[in-house]
C-alpha cells in the first residue's frame, strides 16, 4: 500500500485552514492561522518587551514568516532571530523545504531591519546549539508546534530556554492545551484525535505536565491567556534569576 504523505503545511492547514503559497507573490507561503492569532501575540510581545531599549528575541519554527514580520514592526528596538526546522516532524511528513521556508521569512521581512537572516534550527538540539549564546536572548517564541510535534521538541525547547535565556527571559508558548487531562470545547478534541492518528508522539499537550517538565529548567508559568476565539492559550513561562529558582 502506497504511504500517505503528509507535509507540515498540510498538518497545521488541517487544523486552521487556509494555507499556501501565494499565487501573486510565490516567495511567501501564507498561513490565516498565523493571520490571525498574530495581534493576540504580539499584544503579550508588547507587554512585557515594549520598555526595553533593546532585545533579542528567538523564534522557532517561524513558519511563513507572518509573525515574526509583525512583531519586529511593533518593537523596533528588539531584534528578532526567525528559525526553521529542517528535518521530519512525522515519518508521515515530507522533509520540510526549508530553504523555500527560510525563503519565505526573509520576504516577509525584506526592509525589517531589526529581523536577522532566517536560520535553520532544530528545537531539540537548542541548549546546544552555537545559533545565539547562552542567557543571550530576552525572550523566546514557539507558535502551534509542541502539538505537531513529537515531545522531545517541547522538552528541547524548555532545555533551550534554560540555556539561551537570560535569567528573567520569557518563553512564550502558543497553542492548545489540556488540563488535568481535560481537552476542553468539541474542535480541541477532534483535533486531538486528528493529530493522534497523524502521528502518535502528535498531541495537545497538558500544561500541567509542561509546568512540571519547565520547572527543572528554571522556568515558571508567569501569565496563561485563553484566546476564546480559537481555544488556544498564550503561555508565558519566566526563567527565574540566577539562584532565585522561580519569580
Ligand atoms: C503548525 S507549524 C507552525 C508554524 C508557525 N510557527 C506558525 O504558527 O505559523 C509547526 C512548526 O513546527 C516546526 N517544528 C517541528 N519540529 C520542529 C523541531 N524539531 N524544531 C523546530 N521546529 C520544529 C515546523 O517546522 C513548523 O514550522
Amino acid at each position: 500500500m502506497e504511504e500517505r504523505r503528509v507535509t507540515n503545511a498540510e498538518q497545521a492547514g488541517m487544523a486552521h485552514g487556509r494555507m499556501g503559497w501565494l499565487e501573486a507573490d510565490p516567495l511567501k507561503f501564507f498561513s490565516g492561522a498565523a493571520e490571525r492569532n498574530k495581534e493576540d501575540i504580539v499584544a503579550v510581545l508588547l507587554k512585557y518587551l515594549g520598555a526595553l531599549e533593546s532585545g533579542l528575541v528567538l523564534e522557532l519554527g517561524s513558519g511563513s514568516g507572518q509573525h515574526v514580520q509583525r512583531f519586529a514592526q511593533a518593537l523596533p528596538r528588539i531584534q528578532f532571530q526567525p528559525t526553521e526546522f529542517a528535518g521530519h516532524p512525522s515519518p508521515r511528513a515530507e522533509k520540510q523545504e526549508v530553504a523555500r521556508i527560510l525563503g519565505s521569512i526573509a520576504a516577509y521581512c525584506a526592509g525589517s531591519a531589526n529581523v536577522m537572516p532566517p536560520q535553520e534550527q532544530d528545537a531539540t538540539v537548542l541548549a546546544a546549539s552555537a545559533l545565539v549564546a547562552d542567557e543571550a536572548v530576552d525572550a523566546m517564541v514557539s507558535i502551534n508546534i509542541i502539538h505537531v510535534s513529537p515531545p522531545a521538541v517541547l522538552q528541547g525547547i524548555l532545555a533551550g530556554a534554560g540555556a539561551k535565556l537570560k535569567p528573567g527571559g520569557l518563553l512564550v508558548l502558543y497553542g492548545p492545551f489540556q488540563r488535568d487531562g481535560v481537552i476542553t470545547g468539541e474542535g480541541n478534541q477532534r483535533f486531538q484525535v486528528m493529530l493522534q492518528e497523524l502521528d502518535a508522539s502528535f498531541g495537545i499537550r497538558d500544561i500541567t505536565e509542561v509546568k512540571a517538565q519547565a520547572a527543572p529548567f528554571g522556568l515558571s508559568l508567569l501569565e496563561e491567556i485563553h484566546i476564546e476565539s480559537s481555544n488556544n492559550y498564550i503561555n508565558v513561562f519566566h526563567k527565574g534569576q540566577a539562584g532565585s529558582g522561580s519569580l
